[in-house]
């Protein structure tokens, strides 16, 4: 049994820099033709300048390979429309993170006052620059994403021609809010079509599939999984890859983020073919995220094999999911 996907997007995807960089870039390039790059560096990356550079160094690190990173702003309230402007050629998003909600979220913002962030929200509405959203208040951790939803309605009813990302969701709750708003779209992770609380938590403890939001409950399982297999059009693949070093996971104070990059298409595609949903698996890794994005993505197809896949134990000094386990899809070509 084979299956070609054409031109897999990640529309969330965390490169890190420097060595890391170097190590995880070109697994994605390998099987996706572009992504959505998270700009959660240290210091975040605000500036045009940062930007651009940071952009540079990410297809320093893939050559030839056709990987097109659509870069990120990091929220700031104080972004003025000039600045915006001329920020839209070179950006695909920008991304707002609640003050220390997560990993290198410091500088985001500490107010989510729907005056203080207005100006900014207008002018991307204007200039139609999507909008990512890691939703997430510091209520009690099952119930973080849930609670945030009153900001996300709110957000949707004041400003109905912004695009609102709701940034890799893991709850039924989020799901029936793409119902009841047009501006309202969504990604879902990998490790959230597989994993529930139980599975970080309830056996032995396992580092390497926390991560922020943290995995919930089965029906919330269920919801995300009926939302992706049935290829739910506002809703788009969104790794969330988020590399760590194996020491800073399988420690005390363990970080948050699940890499997923280099095995995601394999474990999608065994995923969508056990549900008997292989026909839409090209809209969930691609067609809904250029529609949604109104983004015309680089020709890479990607086909894979049902031969069984054995997951690396590490990617240089990072733990994938299913390190160690077999898959039963491979990549068989990509062209
Ligand atoms: O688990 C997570 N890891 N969630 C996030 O929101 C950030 C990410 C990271 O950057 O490590
Ligand atoms: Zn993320």
């Amino acid at each position: 049994m084979i299956i070609t996907l054409n031109s897999p997007l990640d529309m969330h995807l965390h490169l890190r820099d420097d060595e890391m960089l170097k190590v995880v870039a070109p697994l994605s390039a390998k099987t996706f033709a572009g992504g959505i790059i998270m700009p959660n560096l240290v210091p975040p990356v605000t500036t045009l300048k940062a930007l651009k550079e940071y952009k540079q160094r990410i297809l320093d690190t893939i050559d030839d390979e056709n990987f097109d990173p659509l870069m990120t702003l990091f929220f700031k309230n104080d972004y003025s429309y000039e600045f915006l402007k001329e920020a839209k050629e070179y950006i695909g998003a920008i991304k707002l993170y609640p003050s220390g909600i997560t990993t290198n979220s410091q500088g985001g913002v500490s107010s989510l006052d729907i005056a203080s962030l207005k100006e900014t929200f207008e002018a991307m509405s204007e200039l139609e620059i999507p909008l990512c959203v890691h939703g997430e208040t510091n209520g009690f951790v099952m119930d973080r994403e849930a609670e945030f939803g009153d900001v996300y309605e709110s957000f949707a009813t004041h400003f109905p021609k912004l695009k609102i990302i709701m940034e890799h969701i893991t709850t039924k709750h989020s799901v029936s809010l793409l119902e009841k708003y047009d501006n309202l779209y969504a990604t879902i992770t990998l490790h959230h079509l597989y994993i529930t609380l139980d599975d970080v938590a309830g056996g032995m403890l396992n580092p390497h599939l926390f991560c922020k939001p943290i995995a919930k409950r089965p029906e919330d399982k269920e919801a995300l999984l009926k939302a992706a297999l049935s290829a739910h059009p506002k809703v788009m693949f969104g790794s969330d890859s988020a590399p760590h070093p194996t020491h800073k996971k399988e420690c005390c104070g363990c970080a948050a983020g699940v890499f997923t990059a280099p095995i995601a298409l394999q474990a999608l595609t065994q995923l969508f073919e056990e549900h008997n949903a292989l026909d839409n698996l090209q809209a969930f890794v691609s067609d809904n995220a250029q529609r949604i994005y109104n983004y015309k993505p680089l020709e890479k197809k990607v086909t894979l094999e049902k031969i069984s896949y054995l997951v690396p134990q590490t990617y240089s000094n990072i733990t994938p999911m299913f390190a160690s386990e077999e898959l039963k899809w491979s990549v068989k070509s990509v062209l």
